[in-house]
């Protein structure tokens, strides 16, 4: 019989995916949207319009803040799997929504873990939680699965309390839960706001002729940035194994947000230099002189987590994962891709 699987989260980058991923291992997928004022499917548009796919992907409306309707959810399609992706995950973002981050994403968490608890039909559930490198904070690096928690923005702290409270219904009530942590991973479907998205998106504007300058916060802060669908494959090894656990997901190496534009603008043939300090400083092509980059302090946050990079050690032994994609190749086809779609409405 097929898999079912059931994820949160569909609509976004690691769900869309994760949503392909499965289909090609011949799962029936089940995802699940929010309500929203204007159409928030268009990563998933391209998967509905496939007809071979039209009676094994399914999507159903629901929100993380609405109990029932996870409840009727699970109950109605009984999955086998379940990967919980949704989450308000702006860590900027969450210091101006901090009660409704908590909500969505600590006790979302905690509503989905109650409703397997509670199904009526005893099926065993396999549940995928999605932590964060986050949880981390500024512990010093490279951070495993053994490093202390000391999380540094709501989000983080959010995440923190899902991380435990899914181990705990593992422990407590012998539920397969995982929480896979998983470090920056980026990709063509990476929401703008995030920083390397909103660099490769410009990079590509500029190179239509754009007269656009990108302004940045922190160019200091070290990401540990991998590729996204490298790591969706992580989520479903993690759920294939025989004893539920954690695992770490990242590439153990870190880069920039200054490396990160330097390495995006070579893409298209401009070398960027760096003038001045603090708020004045900016990028510039070292050959025409003019500038790109310029430093806005809305950009930062109240407090900054400065190095994340991670140890994938546990994972690449128990799960014999590793990844494929490394920073320079990510980046040029980010790049490529923003390039090859500007102007297109319709381009996953
Ligand atoms: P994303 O692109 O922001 O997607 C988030 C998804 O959650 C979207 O589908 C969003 O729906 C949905 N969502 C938000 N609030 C919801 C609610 N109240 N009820 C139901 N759905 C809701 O995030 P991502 O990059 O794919 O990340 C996936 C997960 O991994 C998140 O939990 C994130 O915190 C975590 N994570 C991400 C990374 C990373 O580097 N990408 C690293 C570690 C952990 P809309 O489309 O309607 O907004
Ligand atoms: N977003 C953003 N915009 N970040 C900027 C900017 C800017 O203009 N300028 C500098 N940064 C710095 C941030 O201060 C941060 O140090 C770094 O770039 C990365 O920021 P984001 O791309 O917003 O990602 P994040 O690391 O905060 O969070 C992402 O990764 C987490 C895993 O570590 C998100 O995907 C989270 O959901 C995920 O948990």
């Amino acid at each position: 019989m097929k898999k079912i699987a059931l994820i949160t989260g569909v609509t976004g980058q690691d769900g869309s995916y994760l949503a392909e991923f499965l289909l090609k291992k011949d799962y029936k997928v089940f995802g699940i949207k929010r309500r929203s004022s204007s159409f928030n499917t268009k990563r998933i548009d391209h998967i509905y319009d496939k007809k071979e796919l039209k009676d094994k992907f399914q999507v159903f409306y629901g929100d993380l803040l609405d109990g029932s309707s996870l409840l009727n959810i699970i109950e109605e399609i009984k999955p086998d799997e379940i990967y919980n992706l949704a989450a308000q995950s702006h860590v900027r973002t969450s210091f101006d929504v901090p009660e409704y981050t908590t909500d969505v994403n600590a006790l979302g968490t905690l509503r989905l873990l109650e409703a397997i608890r509670r199904l009526k039909n005893k099926k065993k559930i396999k549940f995928y939680q999605a932590s964060t490198s986050e949880i981390f904070g500024n512990t010093t690096s490279p951070q495993s699965e053994k490093t202390p928690f000391k999380p540094a923005s709501p989000y983080a702290i959010s995440k923190l309390y899902a991380y435990w409270i899914t181990k705990n219904y593992r422990d407590a009530y012998n539920i397969f839960a995982v929480n896979g942590i998983l470090f920056n991973h980026e990709g063509c479907r990476r929401g703008e706001t995030f920083v390397t998205r909103k660099i490769t998106s410009a990079v590509a504007r500029i190179f239509h002729g754009s007269n656009e300058k990108i302004f940045l916060g922190n160019l200091n802060a070290k990401r540990d940035w991998g590729d996204a669908e490298d790591y969706t494959e992580s989520m479903w090894k993690m759920l294939q194994q025989k004893k539920p656990d954690d695992y770490v997901i990242a590439t153990g190496k870190s880069y920039s947000v200054r490396e990160f534009v330097r390495e995006a603008f070579s893409n298209i043939n401009i070398n960027i230099k760096w003038k001045g300090s603090g708020l004045n400083e900016y990028g510039y092509d070292s050959k025409s002189k003019k500038v790109y980059i310029k430093i806005s302090k809305i950009y930062f946050r109240p407090t900054e987590v400065y190095e994340l990079r991670g140890d994938p050690r546990k994972a690449k032994k128990v799960l014999k994962w590793k990844p494929k994609t490394d920073f320079k190749e990510m980046v040029k086809k980010m790049v490529n891709f923003d390039i090859d779609n500007y102007g297109k409405t319709n381009f996953y």
